[in-house]
């Protein structure tokens, strides 16, 4: 055993299954608990007094006993590039992109601005207790190498790529089907698969990729089968009428994607709100994923999404923040703001699944799950630790959670944000700063 042991102690809480599927017996949870990592792997777990009992020489404890030891949260969609166009007044989606997004993304063709930006970034998911996220870089290069380096300087397990358009944005924005195609090779060669990191493929969406550069898209989804495709689709109802326009042959928007062969059990959907029942269908067919983003899509107006026709239909969800047209880092938040938009349309959403959704449904959804998402031997250590006490609100409220862990959870869920996280774990090490 290596001197770089440790051990983290507290009430350690992880997925086995889906609690819509498996009810309550889906969680484990051992209330003083510990873990054992190791050269960024989870090595043992069990009752604490266990662990500690044949704890390696040296090994450091870290004792978090009372809060609450999870699997990192896991975010599905978000803009590295969108951190200082968060929380921009008054525009739905279009407008918004042309007046704040557009400009701002601009910025990244400096090397110097994408290193900055992108080292906030990932210390500012640590703090809110995310391990892992697929992100849209912008159109440079340049912004997905200083990405991806700074990820692997934090040997963090990362999902990004570079974003293709080639039409409907500023010049300064705008690569070429070709050029698109070449500079997205690139990346995939120098990125995918090294370490901890994947690439997606990265067309932004319909209204600002030509045919051409979604074909180009889909030839590099079938020749590196590995990579991931992420774009946004049926997000906002202009939207969805430019796409029509502009792509007068497809039957549907969903079918625009499909038609170029970005469909599949990698390819993340950004919103899907507004859907008829032929793409749910094609979402179906193909095991593409639906990235449901709850305070982005009632910060820009997009509308809500409905959960509960989509997981009957048995469409993948997954749960994601959508900084900067989302207006928090916390997943703990992001689920908050889930739970109401499905309230609006009767729909409920228990902690356990809210929980469930940020840990093991995300990494399911990422196919990530043999190696991130819950708390077992031989999966990576990326943990969250949660202190249900964190502010003087959480634990005055708790004092009526009577010992039940699903009333201190939902309430955790609803009221916490980055400082419910006493601490985040990525591979082994402590990185809340
Ligand atoms: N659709 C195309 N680009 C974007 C983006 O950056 N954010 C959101 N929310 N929707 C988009
Ligand atoms: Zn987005």
């Amino acid at each position: 055993m290596s001197a770089s042991a440790r051990i983290i102690r507290g009430r350690v809480l992880s997925f086995r299954d889906d609690p819509a599927i498996a009810g309550a017996a889906a969680l484990s949870a051992i209330e003083d608990g510990a873990v054992l990592v190791s050269a960024g792997m989870i090595e043992a777990v069990g009752e604490a007094r266990d662990i500690l009992g044949r704890a390696p020489e040296g090994a450091i404890v870290d004792d978090h006993t009372g809060s609450l030891v999870m699997a990192g949260l896991i975010d599905a969609h978000v803009h590295y590039s969108q951190t200082q166009v968060i929380g921009s007044y008054g525009a739905q989606l279009l407008d918004w992109l042309q007046n704040y997004t557009f400009v701002e993304e601009q910025k990244f063709a400096d090397p110097a601005h994408c290193a900055r930006v992108a080292d906030f970034f990932l210390d500012e998911l640590f703090r809110s207790g995310t391990t892992t996220a697929m992100v849209y870089c912008t159109v440079h290069p340049q912004s997905v190498d200083a990405f991806f380096a700074a990820a692997e300087a934090r040997n963090a397990r990362m999902i990004a790529g570079k974003v293709m358009m080639d039409r409907d944005a500023p010049e300064a924005l705008m690569d070429t089907a070709e050029s698109g195609y070449d500079e997205s090779r690139a990346l995939i060669e120098r990125w995918s698969g090294r370490g901890r990191l994947d690439y997606a493929i990265t067309p932004r969406f319909a209204v600002t990729s030509t045919k051409a550069q979604l074909e180009a898209a889909g030839a590099l989804a079938r020749e590196f089968p590995r990579c991931y495709v992420q774009t946004h689709a049926n997000e906002n109802k202009a939207e969805i009428a430019r796409v029509a326009e502009l792509h007068p042959d497809a039957k549907s928007y969903i079918d625009v994607y499909a038609r170029a062969g970005l469909t599949g059990p990698r390819a993340v959907f950004g919103h899907c709100i507004h859907l008829h029942d032929s793409e749910i269908a094609e979402l179906v067919a193909t095991q593409s994923i639906a990235a449901f983003c709850p305070t982005s899509n009632l910060f820009l107006g997009s509308g809500l999404f409905d959960e509960a026709r989509l997981s009957r239909s048995g469409v993948r969800i997954a749960l994601a923040t959508d900084v900067g047209g989302g207006t928090s880092y916390s997943m703990l938040h992001t689920a908050a703001e889930g739970y109401k938009v499905l309230q609006l349309n009767h729909q409920s959403w228990p902690a356990l699944h809210a929980f469930y959704r940020m840990t093991l449904g995300n990494a399911r959804a990422l196919s990530l799950d043999d190696r991130i998402g819950s708390i077992e031997v031989g999966k990576e250590a990326d943990l969250v630790v949660l202190d249900p006490q964190a502010t003087p609100a959480l634990a005055h409220r708790m004092e009526t959670a009577g010992g039940d862990l699903e009333v201190e959870l939902f309430a955790l869920m609803m009221m916490g944000d980055d400082r419910a996280v006493r601490q985040t774990y990525v591979a082994g090490e402590p990185r809340k700063t």
